[in-house]
């Protein structure tokens, strides 16, 4: 298959490149690196022995992105390019509505002029807001979200569905990820955020690296097991092939459908903090803080959806998660920074 991945060189992206890679697809990249860096498609490369065809482009740019229709031809699209900082969402909701929303329209335009009607989404449980109770089901009711970044996802979520049932020839995939963390096992890609980590998993990393001196942990009076909020964190390769499951199912199935992409177990703040010093053999230092605003106690997914229809199950567990993280945050501290 010919598949075009919009922000195919961040962290998700480009596992999920690799992924389409090793399995013969023929891949495009369309990114802009505002907020990614092209190492990590030359090091996607070297991985896979083949490289995917990368277009310096914006996706909300309409016109750049028709010539890159015109001239690869995709067979279907993986839709991973947006802003995702929450607090930055909060504090900038115009540029995130606009440019989380003005590329996907770009997108669909482009899309619907050449006929290419399969798209897969990159939408998050953020959607499920406070409605629900862990585990969260797709047809658990009402979506909504905390902040403008998952508002966003919210209502790209909505306008597929629209567009789905407005022109039955749509064949699109909302898949909700739960907390994408872990590198490929050769630690050669990985997560590499811009700044100081607003997310656990590459704080926890960067804290054992000597980076950042020590992990906040916020809020250990929650009714968890040991007090701390519990994730269902998800490796980040589990993630890219429930892309592909999901390409596949599309082929057979035309519509509309959303489903989880997480592992259906939940793991406490301190639990991963522990897994990352198992991994790292070192202490790591961290502090009980206030609560962060917004944050859930509990949210892991329901995977029913996602094992009985997209024959799909993640296999990795936290300790390979935590691994495969620190192999990466070890062998490049300074994530692609230093690498060219
Ligand atoms: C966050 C976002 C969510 C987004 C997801 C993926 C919020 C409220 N939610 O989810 O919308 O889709 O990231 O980018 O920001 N924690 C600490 N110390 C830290 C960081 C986090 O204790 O320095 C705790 C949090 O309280 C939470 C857990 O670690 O219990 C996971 O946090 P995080 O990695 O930010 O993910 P989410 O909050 O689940």
């Amino acid at each position: 298959m010919r598949v075009l991945v919009t922000g195919g060189a961040g962290y998700i992206g480009s596992h999920t490149v690799l992924t389409l890679l090793e399995r013969g697809d023929d891949v495009i990249v369309v990114d802009n690196f505002a907020n990614s860096s092209p190492v990590s498609l030359e090091r996607v490369a070297g991985i896979a022995g083949r490289a995917a065809r990368l277009h310096t482009v914006d996706v909300a740019d309409e016109d750049a992105l028709d010539a890159v229709f015109t001239e690869e031809k995709p067979d279907a699209v993986i839709h991973f390019a947006g802003l995702k900082a929450v607090g930055e969402s909060v504090a900038e909701p115009l540029r995130y509505y606009r440019e989380n929303l003005g590329s996907t329209f770009s997108l669909l335009s482009v899309m619907q002029r050449h006929d290419v009607r399969t798209l897969v989404f990159s939408s998050s449980a953020t959607v499920y807001g406070d409605h629900q109770n862990a585990p969260y089901r797709e047809d658990g009711g009402f979506l909504d979200a905390a902040n403008p970044y998952g508002q966003t996802k919210v209502m790209i979520e909505r306008i597929l569905t629209d567009l789905a049932q407005a022109d039955p020839t749509w064949r699109i995939a909302l898949l909700r990820y739960f907390n994408p963390i872990g590198a490929h096992r050769s630690g050669l890609i990985g997560e590499d955020p811009r700044g100081v980590p607003n997310n656990l998993a590459p704080y926890v990393a960067q804290v054992a690296v000597g980076r950042l001196a020590e992990v906040g942990v916020f809020g250990d009076d929650y009714a968890t097991a040991d007090g701390t909020g519990e994730r269902d964190y998800i490796h980040v390769v589990d993630l890219a092939e429930g892309h592909v499951a999901a390409l596949e199912h599309l082929r057979a199935h035309a519509g509309v459908r959303a489903w989880n992409l997480g592992t259906g177990r939940a793991t406490s703040v301190l639990e991963l903090i522990a897994a990352f010093e198992r991994a790292s053999g070192r202490p790591i230092p961290h502090r009980v803080l206030p609560r962060r605003d917004g944050d859930l106690a509990q949210a892991w997914a329901d995977t029913t959806r996602a094992e009985d229809e997209l024959g799909w199950r993640a296999q990795r567990g936290i300790a390979e998660m935590a691994e495969d993280a620190w192999r990466w945050q070890s062998g490049n501290p300074q994530g692609y920074e230093t690498a060219r």
